[in-house]
């Protein structure tokens, strides 16, 4: 037995984090929508290139404002990964859809969009594309389905905060795009999120949705004399103080992202000998794709091959962890969804894949020691 010494992951402070807090304290506004949450709006709307960006308490409580926002009704059908977390399919099982999960691609662990129009039925009508480790699905292809087929697209970005694809932010190319501060993510703020609204007719309706169903935003910008209950909707909004903390942190986004992409480079060149070895899968980043070194994982061989390497690493003091039970084969996946084929790969990654610490402060160094000491 040994105790943890390297953690899988630490929340990195920026610095001013306190100091905005205390100002949003000053301005005698706790509460959502004040100085605070312009500010980090703002700044989701030029660097995501956005029509709107609406600060809300999770990624969640966005997948869930945007499955309102998409109109999603009992026996709707919505086509996602099996391979992701478990807020992609609840947000529209919610609302009585049918998850409707597809393979993934073997190179990225994004959904293989090659198997989406095998996946369409009359009842389909959204597409959630989620951008795995950060790293973009193909998005012309799915845009191109999704034209063709008049479907939606909603982006679950959660993880993909500073990526690109073809030059394009993402959260930016679907209807709807979903972004997570979770404590784990790259950019933080405890809990917390963002909808990116870039089919401009949906943004009326995403700001009375995040508002309880009201109109008070457009009571505040003095649109209406009064506001009132005019939709469905529900509080998924954040307060001041939660976006005092993200400002903090969005005004380094950028440094954060330069120095995870150092760490995620130094394990990259690290391993390259394992994998002409044959003992290991390094991530794969196609062409086109500017990622955001959200994490670092490696495939191993088999399950038991990654049981044996977390033991082993837990014995030299480093948390090593896999992720995630495919959604298709969990209790309320079986109750509630659908799977296309077999999902051969989908079982096959989640049983080899194993995410290596990642965090800024984190000395690459020992667990890249460990993990050769552990795989050669
Ligand atoms: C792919 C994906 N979608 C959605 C979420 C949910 O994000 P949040 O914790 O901000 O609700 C996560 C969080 O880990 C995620 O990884």
């Amino acid at each position: 037995m040994s105790t943890v010494k390297i953690p899988f992951n630490q929340p990195y402070m920026v610095g001013n984090e306190l100091h905005y807090i205390a100002k949003a304290h000053a301005n005698l506004h706790l509460a959502g929508d004040g100085e605070f949450t312009r500010k980090c709006s703002v700044w989701l709307e030029r660097t995501c290139q956005c029509h709107k960006a609406l600060l809300t308490h999770s990624c969640t409580a966005a997948l869930e404002m945007a499955a309102i926002l998409a109109d999603i009704r009992p026996g709707d059908e919505v086509i996602m990964p099996s391979f992701t977390f478990v807020s992609t399919a609840n947000a529209f099982v919610l609302r009585g859809a049918v998850p409707v999960f597809v393979e993934v691609r073997p190179d990225t662990l994004n959904i293989d969009e090659t198997k989406i129009e095998a996946a369409i039925t009359e009842r389909t009508r959204v597409i959630v594309p989620v951008h795995y480790a950060g790293v973009s699905c193909e998005m012309d292809t799915i845009l191109g389905i999704a034209k063709r087929h008049n479907l939606l697209v909603i982006e679950d970005a959660a993880q993909a905060v500073m990526s690109s694809y073809k030059g394009r932010p993402l959260g930016s190319l679907g209807a709807l795009g979903c972004l997570s501060f979770h404590e784990t993510k790259n950019v933080i703020s405890g809990e917390g999120g963002a909808l990116l609204v870039n089919d401009l007719s949906l943004a009326t309706r995403a700001e009375i949705i995040r508002e309880k169903g009201t109109n008070r935003c457009q009571f505040f910008r003095g649109q209406v004399d009064k506001y009132t209950w005019v939709d469905v909707g529900s509080s998924y909004l954040t307060s001041e103080i939660i976006a005092a903390f993200l400002w903090a942190q969005l005004e380094e986004a950028r440094e954060i992202t330069t120095q995870r992409l150092g760490l995620w480079n130094e394990y990259h060149e690290a391993f390259e000998a394992l994998e002409q070895a044959g003992a290991v899968r390094r991530p794969i980043i196609p062409e086109g794709c500017v990622h955001n070194a959200h994490m670092y994982y490696l495939l191993l061989s088999n399950l038991a091959k990654r049981t044996a390497f977390i033991e082993a690493m837990k014995n030299l003091g480093i948390n090593s962890v896999f992720h995630y039970v495919p959604l298709h084969s969990a209790p309320a996946g079986q109750r509630y969804g659908r799977a296309i084929g077999n999902m051969e790969l989908t079982n096959e990654y989640s049983e080899r894949l194993v995410r290596l610490p990642m965090w800024i402060g984190l000395d690459t160094e020992p667990v890249i020691s460990a993990v050769l000491k552990t795989l050669e």
